[in-house]
């Protein structure tokens, strides 16, 4: 990751405060995932951070990984909540326990799309764990089992979370200078 600099308006999470969040969800959801098969899907790009912190933190000795890339399109307002798949899964979902990864539930329109994809491919179980929830989410009814931090409603950007795919390899999470989105 890359230094703070006049781009960060504040340091919203530390390195610090997320991986002890981290620790705590990895530690429930090996709890609730003992003696079952558990398949982590991460949301590309932005949950590869997150991925990558809670997965080495699960001790589950069979956790397997996937990746998908998904996109919203038409007009190109992300609140559409039309999606169309980049990259599918390489699993067959079938039978398998499956545990998407996000790094932001924004308007929540994205996973509520993603949660009856995956759930059409006859999976034993799909559940959600997201880093990051705005209160904006509230407005779907996503059903999100491990949830980091609640935020408020600002521009975040780090530990995965982009603005026009800068500031992605910050190691924490800050919130935007307007300046940047300003000009
Ligand atoms: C961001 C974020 C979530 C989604 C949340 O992804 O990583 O996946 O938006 O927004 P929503 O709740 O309003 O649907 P984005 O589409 O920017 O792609 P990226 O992960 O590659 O940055
Ligand atoms: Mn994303
Ligand atoms: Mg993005």
């Amino acid at each position: 990751g890359s230094a703070d600099n006049g781009d960060i308006q504040s340091v919203l999470l530390s390195e610090a405060q997320i991986a002890s969040r981290l620790d705590e969800m990895a530690a429930q959801i090996d709890a609730d995932y003992a003696g079952k098969d558990l398949l982590l899907v991460g949301v590309l790009k932005g949950a590869v951070m997150v991925m990558a912190d809670l997965s080495r933190r699960i001790q589950h000795s069979e956790a397997a990984m996937d990746w998908m890339a998904v996109s919203s399109y038409g007009s190109g307002t992300k609140s559409s909540g039309v999606v169309r798949i980049l990259k599918d899964l390489d699993a067959d979902l079938t039978g398998r326990n499956v545990l998407i990864v996000e790094d932001i539930i924004d308007s929540g329109l994205t996973l509520s799309w993603l949660i009856s994809n995956l759930r059409s491919r006859g999976p034993a179980s799909v559940e959600v764990a997201a880093l990051l929830r705005k209160p904006t989410a509230a407005k779907v009814e996503v059903d999100v089992r491990y949830i980091g931090f609640d935020i408020p409603n600002e521009f975040v950007v780090g530990f995965g979370l982009d603005y026009a795919e800068k500031f992605r390899t910050l190691p924490f999470v800050g919130t935007l200078a307007p300046h940047v989105y300003s000009s």
